[in-house]
Parts: C-alpha cells; sequence; structure tokens
C-alpha cells in the first residue's frame, strides 16, 4: 500500500492525518514507512519532537524524481504514507505518480472544495499513465455537526470522487499531540480523535483491499 495524503492547498492537515494514518497502521503490527516529500520538512520536525521509541521510520524526500526513487526505498514495508508538499506543482505530480491510492484532504469551506479541483487534475492527468489509481476525499477540521460540515461532502459531488468517512472533526488534540512527537491514539488513546482515526484507517485500508482483489 502506498498512500499518499496530497492537496496541493496549504494548512489543510497533510502532515496531521498522514502521521496520524501511519501510526495506527504501524499499532496495528504493520512495517509502516512516512516520506516526507515536503520541503517544509513537517513530518520530521514531528519525529523530532518525540522522545518516545519511533513508531515507524520518517525519511525526506522533496524530489520530482520520487515515483522513480521510491519503489526500492518502499522494499519490506507493507504500507508508505507520503506526506504531501503544498504549492509545488512537480513535487505534487511526483508524489502522486509514486502512489496507488491518494487521500485529498479538505476542509469543510467553499475556498477548498475550489482548490481541490488542482489536485483532482493531477490525478486524472495520473490515470493516463496509471488506470488502477485511486483517489478520495477526507473531510477535515468538522466543526460538530455544522451546516458547512454536511455541504461540503455535496459540494464535492462534482469531482466523482468518493468521501471517506467518517470526516475528521476539528480537535485541539491534533495540534497538541503533534506537538511531542505523538499520535492522537497515544495522547489520548480513549478519545474521539483517536477513535475517528481508527475508523478513517479502516476505510482505507478496505478501499486498497478491494483495489488489490479487483
Ligand atoms: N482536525 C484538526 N483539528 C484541529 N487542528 C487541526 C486538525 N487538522 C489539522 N490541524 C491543525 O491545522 C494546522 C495545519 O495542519 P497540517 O500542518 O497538518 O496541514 P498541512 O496540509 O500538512 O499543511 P502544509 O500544506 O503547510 O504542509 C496545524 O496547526 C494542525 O495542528
Ligand atoms: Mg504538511
Amino acid at each position: 500500500m502506498i498512500l499518499g495524503v496530497l492537496n496541493q492547498k496549504g494548512g489543510v492537515g497533510k502532515t496531521t492525518i498522514a502521521v496520524n494514518i501511519a501510526a495506527t497502521l504501524a499499532g496495528e503490527g504493520r512495517r509502516v514507512l512516512l516520506i516526507d516529500a515536503d520541503p517544509q520538512g513537517s513530518a520530521l520536525a514531528w519525529s523530532s519532537a518525540r522522545t518516545r521509541d519511533p513508531l515507524f521510520p520518517v525519511v525526506g524526500m522533496a524530489k520530482p524524481t520520487l515515483h522513480r526513487d521510491l519503489p526500492s526505498l518502499a522494499r519490506g514495508y507493507d504500507a508508505v504514507i507520503v506526506d504531501g508538499a503544498p504549492r509545488a506543482n512537480d513535487l505534487a505530480r511526483a508524489a502522486i505518480l509514486a502512489c496507488d491510492t491518494v487521500l485529498i484532504p479538505v476542509q469543510p469551506s467553499p475556498y477548498d472544495v475550489w482548490a481541490a479541483q488542482e489536485t483532482v487534475e493531477l490525478l486524472r492527468e495520473a490515470r493516463i499513465y496509471k488506470e488502477a489509481l485511486a483517489g478520495a476525499f477526507v473531510i477535515n477540521r468538522k466543526i460538530g455537526n455544522s451546516a458547512i460540515g454536511r455541504d461540503v461532502t455535496s459540494a464535492l459531488e462534482p469531482f466523482a470522487m468518493p468521501v471517506l468517512e467518517p470526516p475528521l472533526c476539528q480537535r485541539v488534540v491534533y495540534a497538541e499531540s503533534a506537538a511531542q512527537g505523538l499520535s492522537v491514539a497515544e495522547a489520548a488513546p480513549r478519545g474521539e480523535a483517536a477513535r475517528e482515526i481508527a475508523a478513517l484507517v479502516a476505510a482505507i485500508v478496505d478501499i486498497c483491499e478491494r483495489k488489490d482483489a479487483a
């Protein structure tokens, strides 16, 4: 499984989601590698902030050749998670081509829905070379049972891509845990954030297994 968490829009939650998905998959006993494909190095900073034993290695590889370099790096791992960079089109294109499944985090705001177009376009282009490339949206920072939280799912319909359940809500534990290089499951194992991440990972594993069976 090579899973990209990608969106050229900045600050949508790529690193937060990548780190927490990686931690949950590692907690389930999978051999996990996290690739920091962002020159900002946020996932590397997360692992440097950590004082506990690492859950998985984090490797920095913000290169437009990622799709060529990743297969040899990925050998020996059950799951490789790629944390993408904002803006850089060449890096985004390489990251999409390196992955077999792409998650696009979107915040419940019209600006995020409009901006998603750019990443969806790159995904469509990449499908010319990689027909089986799967894509799905993840709604991040949903606020309670807000109307905009519900509307965003219908606003994403024209993109004709699945929206994974459950959405991730706006919760302070995502930033608090990151400051210590922890996952939400480590910082608050019985919290709502840990529960929603575990359910999201189950949905992702389901997509990947169905893809493998096809
Ligand atoms: N569900 C959430 N609830 C609360 N805060 C969140 C949530 N998701 C992300 N954040 C916060 O939003 C900010 C941006 O998140 P993050 O760095 O993961 O986004 P990003 O897409 O990786 O950004 P960049 O494009 O700069 O790489 C961070 O401060 C993070 O702690
Ligand atoms: Mg990031």
